[in-house]
C-alpha cells in the first residue's frame, strides 16, 4: 500500500476546476464547501456549486481543503551542493508535503548576495519547480549599502541576516554592520538570531569527544537571548521591521512580548522545535536532531507550542536543511546542522491537532495567512475569490507510521520517520493545476509576487 493515493488520474486539463465535497479549512473556521478555480484564480469558495460545462471535477469527499501551504524557510542547496538537494528535488518534496510555494534561503554556494545570483536562481527554477517560489538575498558587510536595491529584485523575498554563523559563510556579527543593514532598504528583514561572540567562545571550549547532547549548551539559550535582545534594540532604534526565524527559546517569546514592539517584530517557529526536545532527541536521533538554533529542553518546546497556539507566532516554516548521510555521520561538532522538513511540516501539524495542542484552523493561520502577511505575498494565503488557485488536499483518515519511502528529499536524515500519522496531504493545486509531488509533472511553478508596501 502506498502512503498516499496521488490524485494524478484527476489531473484536470481544463481552465476551470471544481473541487467538490470537501471541508474548507480557514483561520476563522471549517465548513463543508466547494471551490472553483478558473484560469488559475479562485472564483468561488464555499457552499454547494453546480458544475459548469467542460469543467474538470475533483471529488474531495472526506478530504480537508486548505489554501496551498507556503513554506517561508527552506534551504535547497542549488547552486553548489546539489548532492544534498537541488531546486527540482526540493520542490518535489515540497509538493508531496502539501506545500504550493516555497521561499528559499541564500546560504548556497556561492551565497545569494548579488542581483545576478538572485536572477540565476530564478533561471534554474524555471521549468524544474512545480511549486511557486522566491529567493532571499543574504546580507554581508560588502553588500550592506546595496540591500535596498537588491531586496526589490524581481521575485526576491527580502533580506536574510545571519547574526550567528551556521551552514555557509553569511554573517553579520556586530551591531554597527547590523545597523547599516537595517538602515538599507524598507522591507521586513528576516533574521537568524544567535550571538556570534558567545557561539565562538563556546565552540572554542569544546573538548574532543563532546557528544551531540551538548549542542544546546554550546549554542546556548544565552546566545539566542543576547542576540535577540541586541536585534530588538536596533529594531526599536531604526524602525525597521524584522522577522525572527526559528525561535528556539521560551525566553525569547517572553522577550518579544515584554518589548511589545507590535508589527515591528514577527515570530516564526519550526516543527523541529515544536515536536522534539532535548536531551531525548539527541539520545534517540543523534546528529539527525542537530540544527541551529538547537532543539532545547521540554520547557522551551512547551512555551513554543503555546506561542504557536495563542497567536504570538505568526508563521511556521520548516527550515528544511538537508545534508548527506555521510556528513551527518561525522562526530560532533563536525556533523553539519540542519534537519530536512519541507515534506513533513503539515503531517506533523496534523498530529498536533489530533493531540489537542493546536486547532485545525491554526494551520492556515500559521502556514498561509501568516507568511503572506509577514512578507506581503500578493494573491496567496487565503481560500477566497481573487486569490491564486492554490489548494492543499488532505486525507485525514491516513494512519500508520510516517514512512521513509514516502520522502522525496535527497536527505533521508529525518528524525520524524516512524511517527504515527493523523492524516497526510494527497494533492496540491498550484494556480489551478494539480501538481503531484514528484519530479517530471506540472513543473510550471512561477516566481512569487509581493505587494510593494510590504
Ligand atoms: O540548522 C541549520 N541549518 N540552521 C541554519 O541556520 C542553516 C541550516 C542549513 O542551511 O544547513
Amino acid at each position: 500500500m502506498t502512503q498516499t493515493q496521488p490524485l494524478d488520474h484527476l489531473l484536470p486539463d481544463s481552465n476551470s476546476v471544481l473541487v467538490r465535497g470537501g471541508t474548507l479549512v480557514r483561520p476563522t473556521g471549517s465548513t463543508p464547501g466547494d471551490v472553483r478555480i478558473e484560469d488559475g484564480r479562485i472564483t468561488a469558495a464555499g457552499g454547494s456549486l453546480e458544475p459548469a460545462d467542460g469543467e474538470a471535477l475533483v471529488d474531495a469527499t472526506g478530504l480537508l481543503v486548505l489554501p496551498g501551504l507556503i513554506d517561508p524557510q527552506v534551504h535547497f542547496r542549488e547552486p553548489g551542493n546539489e548532492q544534498k538537494e537541488d531546486l527540482a528535488s526540493g520542490s518535489a518534496a515540497a509538493l508531496a508535503g502539501g506545500v504550493a510555494a516555497f521561499m528559499e534561503m541564500p546560504n548556497t554556494k556561492p551565497a545569494t548576495t548579488t542581483a545576478e545570483a538572485i536572477a540565476d536562481k530564478f533561471e534554474r527554477a524555471a521549468g524544474r519547480c512545480g511549486a511557486d517560489h522566491s529567493f532571499f538575498v543574504g546580507a554581508t558587510a560588502e553588500n550592506a549599502d546595496q540591500l535596498g536595491e537588491l531586496e526589490n529584485s524581481p521575485g526576491c523575498a527580502g533580506v536574510k541576516i545571519f547574526m550567528g554563523s551556521s551552514t555557509g559563510n553569511l554573517l553579520i556579527p556586530d551591531d554597527a554592520t547590523l545597523e547599516r543593514v537595517l538602515r538599507s532598504g524598507t522591507r521586513r528583514v528576516t533574521v537568524h538570531s544567535e550571538d556570534e561572540h558567545i557561539l565562538q567562545a563556546n565552540y572554542r571550549a569544546i573538548e574532543p569527544g563532546t557528544p551531540v547532547t551538548r549542542h544546546n549548551h554550546v549554542r546556548s539559550v544565552e546566545a539566542a537571548v543576547r542576540s535577540t535582545t541586541r536585534l530588538l534594540d536596533l529594531v526599536e532604534k531604526t524602525g525597521r521591521r524584522a522577522h525572527l526565524l526559528h525561535v528556539s527559546t521560551g525566553d525569547e517569546i517572553e522577550l518579544v512580548k515584554e518589548r511589545d514592539l507590535g508589527d515591528l517584530v514577527t515570530v516564526e517557529l519550526t516543527p523541529n522545535h515544536l515536536f522534539l526536545f532535548a536531551p531525548e532527541c539527541y539520545e534517540l536521533h543523534g546528529s539527525w536532531a542537530q540544527m541551529n538554533p538547537p532543539v532545547r529542553e521540554r520547557r522551551h518546546r512547551d512555551a513554543l507550542r503555546r506561542a504557536a497556539a495563542d497567536g504570538t507566532a505568526t508563521c511556521i516554516g520548516s527550515d528544511h536543511a538537508p545534508h548527506t548521510a555521510e556528513e551527518k555521520d561525522r562526530p560532533y561538532p563536525q556533523a553539519p546542522s540542519g534537519i530536512p522538513g519541507v515534506q513533513t511540516t503539515l503531517a506533523l501539524l496534523l498530529t498536533a491537532v489530533r493531540d489537542g495542542w493546536l486547532q485545525l484552523e491554526d494551520i492556515p493561520r500559521l502556514c498561509n495567512a501568516g507568511p503572506a502577511k509577514v512578507y506581503g505575498i500578493a494573491n496567496k494565503g487565503a481560500l477566497e475569490p481573487g486569490y491564486d488557485g492554490d489548494l492543499t488536499l488532505i486525507d485525514p483518515s491516513i494512519r500508520g507510521p510516517l514512512r521513509d519511502d514516502w520522502l522525496l528529499s535527497r536527505s533521508r536524515a529525518n528524525p520524524f520517520i516512524g511517527r504515527p500519522l493523523a492524516g497526510l496531504p494527497v494533492g496540491v493545486f498550484v494556480r489551478g493545476r494539480l501538481a503531484a509531488g514528484r519530479e517530471g509533472l506540472a513543473l510550471a511553478g512561477r516566481p512569487l509576487e509581493f505587494a510593494t508596501s510590504a
